[in-house]
């Protein structure tokens, strides 16, 4: 139900979906990054060698795109592609790029949008994304936009890649995400703006579990859910 769904909103490397994960697990909630689901689309402009800035070759691949959401037995999210497993795939930087480039196209936006709510119809959710407050989930119970200045944001997201082994320098991943951050937020259709009755977490003097910690504390306020 709506109501009870969290809708968690904000920039590139904010930390939403660390803490999101983790807050899920916490509550019983179902987490759902909707950014993989871009990501998805994204990654297969790519396999197609369609351009990220080519609306009209992307409107026409969109028919023959099949997404999946998948949950393993840790409540962890497995994005399937055209029946294959692109989890790890998507997360790489080329298609964080494309996956922006499509975001803004309406499409696009059109296209993913039954997917996602039909997962907050389905279960109790904590959904992440740039217009889940604004668009998505209009009516979730409860909003919160996570922040953190550029530089902080960058960092975590360049310590993330070079954990998992992807080559890339600081410098990339900040410009990269200034690049998003720009598109992201000044798209015409649902760009990434805080709804007027969301709460702001700015993490940037927090560490992981203090940010933690401020986001279960909303979610426990708000909606009064018993821990698991
Ligand atoms: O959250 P992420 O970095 O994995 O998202 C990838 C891109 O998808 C991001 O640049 C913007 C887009 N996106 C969006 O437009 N709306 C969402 N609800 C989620 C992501």
């Amino acid at each position: 139900m709506e109501s009870k769904s969290i809708a968690l909103d904000g920039p590139a490397g904010a930390g939403k979906s660390t803490l999101a994960k983790k807050a899920a697990k916490h509550f019983g909630l179902i987490y759902v990054d909707t950014g993989a689901l871009y990501r998805c689309v994204g990654l297969y402009a790519i396999l197609k060698k369609a351009a990220s800035v080519d609306s009209l070759a992307i409107a026409s691949l969109l028919p023959k795109i099949e997404i999946e959401m998948k949950y393993d037995e840790h409540g962890t999210q497995h994005m399937f592609l055209c029946g294959a497993d692109v989890t790890e795939d998507i997360r790489l930087p080329e298609v964080s790029k494309f996956a922006s480039d499509v975001s803004a196209m309406p499409p696009v936006r059109e296209f993913l949008l039954s997917t996602q709510r039909d997962m907050a119809v389905k279960y109790d959710v904590i959904m992440d994304g740039r217009d889940i407050g604004t668009v998505v989930l209009p009516n979730a119970g409860l909003k919160i936009f996570i922040t953190a200045d550029e530089k902080t944001r960058a960092k975590r997201r360049y310590d993330e890649l070079i954990e998992k082994g992807i080559e890339t320098t600081f410098f990339e991943v900040l410009n990269d995400m200034k690049i998003r951050d720009k598109n992201d937020s000044e798209r015409a259709i649902a760009p990434l703006k805080i709804s007027d009755d969301a709460v702001l977490l700015d993490t940037t003097q927090l560490d992981f579990e203090q940010s933690f910690e401020a986001l279960c504390k909303l979610i426990g306020n708000r909606l009064e859910l018993e821990m698991v």
